[in-house]
């Protein structure tokens, strides 16, 4: 990516879409009515609307490393309580991948800086399947186990925010945890048992 190319490919874009509707920007000035909550990593391999093929105003994105979902972290915070509350979207997205970085730097004995208490919440997934982790014996398959048990745990504090469960009372809001495998990359469903999981997740963390 050439950084002084962008402004070029920006125009063909441009007209691109005009030439297919000449109104098409001056309908997304209009406003936004997404549908879908993505909350993914930062990782540049893992675009968030390209590989869902999405349009501009269809998804509202967050994305941050290993895509965490921190109860005091004020961004993710803001943009999930904006979009549950305001938007009104009807569908959470946790997505990770198979490949991340952040995942991976989590699991090294190394001071990382200010990046410590952000990977921590990794490794306190790890400290709660550490059992399960720790019986598999293939180094690449217990990451990979990891990165999906992050998706599955980062789904669960999305269950636990006030803002969620009111919007769930409301009108049956869903949460999605989501793995890309950047190496072939195919998108796949945990399929996570969401009934079973806000039940015992209820049982804890009910707010409202
Ligand atoms: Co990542």
């Amino acid at each position: 990516m050439e950084v002084n190319k962008i402004f070029e490919n920006n125009q063909k874009w441009i007209n691109e879409k005009l030439s297919l509707d000449k109104d098409y920007f001056n309908k997304l000035s209009e406003g936004q009515s997404p549908e879908i909550l993505y909350i993914g990593c930062s990782d540049s391999r893992v675009t968030a609307e390209e590989m869902m093929g999405a349009q501009p105003g269809e998804v509202f994105v967050h994305r941050n490393i290993a895509n965490m979902v921190i109860s005091i972290d004020l961004n993710v915070m803001s943009v999930l309580n904006y979009a549950v509350s305001h938007l009104k979207v009807n569908h959470i997205v946790v997505c990770g991948h198979y490949f991340c970085g952040g995942v991976k730097a989590a699991m090294q004995a190394d001071d990382l800086g200010i990046l410590n208490p952000w990977l921590r919440n990794i490794r306190d997934v790890y400290r709660m399947y550490q059992e399960e982790l720790e019986a598999i014996e293939n180094e690449n398959d217990r990451y990979n186990r990891l990165i999906e048990l992050n998706v599955k745990e980062q789904c669960i504090n999305v269950i636990k925010t006030a803002a969620f469960q009111k919007a769930f009372n409301e009108r049956g809001v869903q949460v999605h945890g989501w793995v890309l495998d950047v190496k072939s990359g195919k998108l796949i469903d945990l399929k996570i048992d969401f009934k079973k999981e806000l039940e015992q997740i209820m049982k804890i963390y009910k707010l409202s």
